[in-house]
């Protein structure tokens, strides 16, 4: 079957982290049985898909983004027949099952890379990047990991490196090589015909590397290791390696596919996800999400920057307009390597359900396939821990090697920054009651509690119509009920406004007017008088009184948001 029926267009994703969800067996980690507990969460809330973040075989350094074997599920979360058991429930439900496909790099663990690393002349060594050392001896280039030092790891056994651009627990796979190309098209084939309905692909724009490998461009002169992103982000073959999936294996069935690719521009993303001859349902874009940090690399997101709503207006704007009927957008503002939105866009202390209300309009109201990251639906917040012994993520604790212990930085600065741009913020336990450990578990959580939980909480929003959670699940309904939320044209409107996102969605013969107030302030705006407002009604709004609108002067309190329909 090809992609046609895409039914990916009118879905709302939610995104569970299996570590952090719930735990059913008491060992302090989430597990598929306690995904099955909470089905009819789910189900309540009104979403349509479940992304699955990685379950496969780890060691876990990296939470299960190291794969050890790709077919077996991790001992901590059960095993295949607990999985078969999920997909069928969900099923039965009505919910469809994304899962995570980790294929740019396997865990140092998997069979593979063990038996690669055996010799120069293993059939596996071509299975993964291995370069001599340069003539001075050292690294193959001055390429830096993602998670901090040198891209490169220097093996004993044959006197060579490796390249992983992640943990050196990660190697990158050698996707030159077509026997690992087919082993995992075959992989991924075994999985569809288990029942999966479509994979997040992490990374996937990384797997096609510049030849020869170069040194990056020196760019910091005190640092040994440079950003080398212009030589592995959406390589010269990426599209080829896409396209061979795609007709190896994406196409055989009707799915959901959304690349997780940073480093790429609206130009990219609608060649990457157009519907005549592009390669994936969607992608990930983050511009948005590094709208707060410096520029330059990956280190640039622990150097906080101020930012402008018109800033952010021109991010999406783009995406919004360029993919407009020629590719397919995604909508998120969380995800388990970002901080939580209503901290970091919002007001989490004294705005709390305003502001987190705010951002789900703001953002649902948007084309494209609206993502909810776990707890996002309960307005959960950063958590700020006092310690470094406190967080798990090797992000976060390779930075403080480098940056505290290495080269001497100030210990509060860093743990600032780790406490507003942390991976470990969206980590922290699901927060389902006010009982001990929120409810997630009955032994010692593997990461805290945020201490938060006795207020936020699902038992709690369950029990308040008021909340988040019902506001989130109004906002599914409506996307269900208008298409022009689905199908809308997007035109932003007062464009140079620092305080209030305004736009427009129109289609056929509907117009949406989507207002949202970034700041603490109460305005005042002066209607869109193209608009007129005789026909309009309120679709939802975030404050329990209706906005006023009086002599074409619309007032937003503080955080306030609303969509109207004409
Ligand atoms: C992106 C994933 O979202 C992140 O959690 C992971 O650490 C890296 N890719 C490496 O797999």
């Amino acid at each position: 079957m090809s992609q046609s029926t895409q039914w990916w267009k009118d879905s709302v994703v939610y995104q569970i982290y299996p570590r952090s969800f719930n735990d059913s067996n008491g060992d302090g980690i989430g597990d598929l049985q306690g995904i099955i507990q909470k089905l009819d969460y789910l189900v309540e809330l009104g979403i349509d898909v479940v992304w699955l973040s990685p379950i496969y075989k780890s060691p876990n350094d990296d939470n299960g983004y190291d794969i050890s074997d790709y077919q077996k599920i991790m001992d901590e979360f059960g095993d295949l027949e607990t999985w078969d058991r999920l997909i069928t429930e969900m099923h039965d439900r009505g919910l469809k099952l994304v899962m995570d496909l980790v294929v740019n790099h396997t865990s140092d663990e998997h069979e593979w890379f063990a038996e690669s690393r055996k010799s120069k002349d293993n059939p596996y060594r071509d299975y993964y990047v291995w370069r001599p050392p340069n003539q001075n001896g050292e690294e193959p280039n001055n390429w830096v990991s993602f998670f901090s030092g040198s891209a490169w790891q220097f093996d004993e056994a044959t006197g060579e490196y490796y390249l992983h651009l992640f943990t050196k627990k990660q190697p990158d796979l050698n996707w030159e090589n077509p026997e690992v190309r087919h082993k995992i098209y075959n992989m991924m084939k075994w999985w569809l015909d288990r029942g999966v309905d479509g994979f997040r692909m992490d990374v996937i724009n990384l797997i096609s590397k510049v030849e020869g490998l170069p040194d990056a461009p020196v760019a910091k002169p005190e640092d040994k290791y440079q950003w080398g992103s212009d030589f592995f982000a959406n390589g010269p073959r990426f599209m080829e390696f896409m396209n061979e999936m795609k007709e190896e294996v994406l196409d055989k069935y009707d799915i959901l596919t959304v690349g997780e690719t940073g480093f790429v521009t609206p130009e990219e993303g609608k060649q990457f996800t157009n519907e005549e001859d592009g390669v994936l349902s969607m992608i990930f874009q983050f511009q948005h999400m590094d709208i707060d940090a410096q520029p330059g690399g990956q280190m640039g997101k622990w150097d906080i920057r101020d930012w402008k709503l018109t800033e952010l207006k021109e991010i999406m704007s783009k995406w919004q307009v360029e993919l407009y009927n020629k590719g397919w957008n995604s909508l998120f503002l969380e995800n388990h390597d970002q901080p939580r939105s209503v901290s970091r866009f919002g007001d989490d202390q004294h705005y709390h359900k305003e502001s987190a209300k705010m951002l789900a309009t703001w953002l649902h109201m948007m084309q494209g396939t609206p993502y909810i990251y776990q707890g996002q639906e309960l307005g959960m917040t950063n958590v700020h821990f006092p310690s470094i012994e406190d967080y798990r993520d090797v992000e976060i604790l390779n930075l403080w090697q480098e940056l505290v212990v290495d080269k001497g930085y100030d210990p509060e600065e860093v743990l600032h920054s780790i406490h507003e741009k942390g991976r470990d913020n969206a980590r922290t336990p699901m927060q389902w009651d006010a009982t001990e450990n929120a409810g997630f578990t009955e032994g010692t959580p593997w990461i805290k509690v945020n201490p938060n939980f006795t207020e936020i909480n699902a038992k709690a929003a369950l029990k308040d119509p008021d909340s988040i959670f019902y506001y989130y699940k109004k906002l599914i309904q409506l996307r269900k009920d208008h298409n022009v939320i689905v199908h809308g044209e997007y035109e932003l409107i007062w464009e140079e406004d620092q305080q209030v996102y305004a736009y427009k969605r129109t289609y056929q013969d509907k117009t949406l007017l989507v207002m949202a107030n970034f700041t603490r302030d109460t305005l005042e705006r002066e209607w869109p008088g193209e608009l007129g407002n005789n026909n309009s009604s309120l679709l939802i709004h975030n404050y329990q009184e209706e906005p006023k609108v009086k002599d074409k002067v619309v007032t937003l309190r503080p955080f306030e948001a609303a969509v109207y329909l004409m």
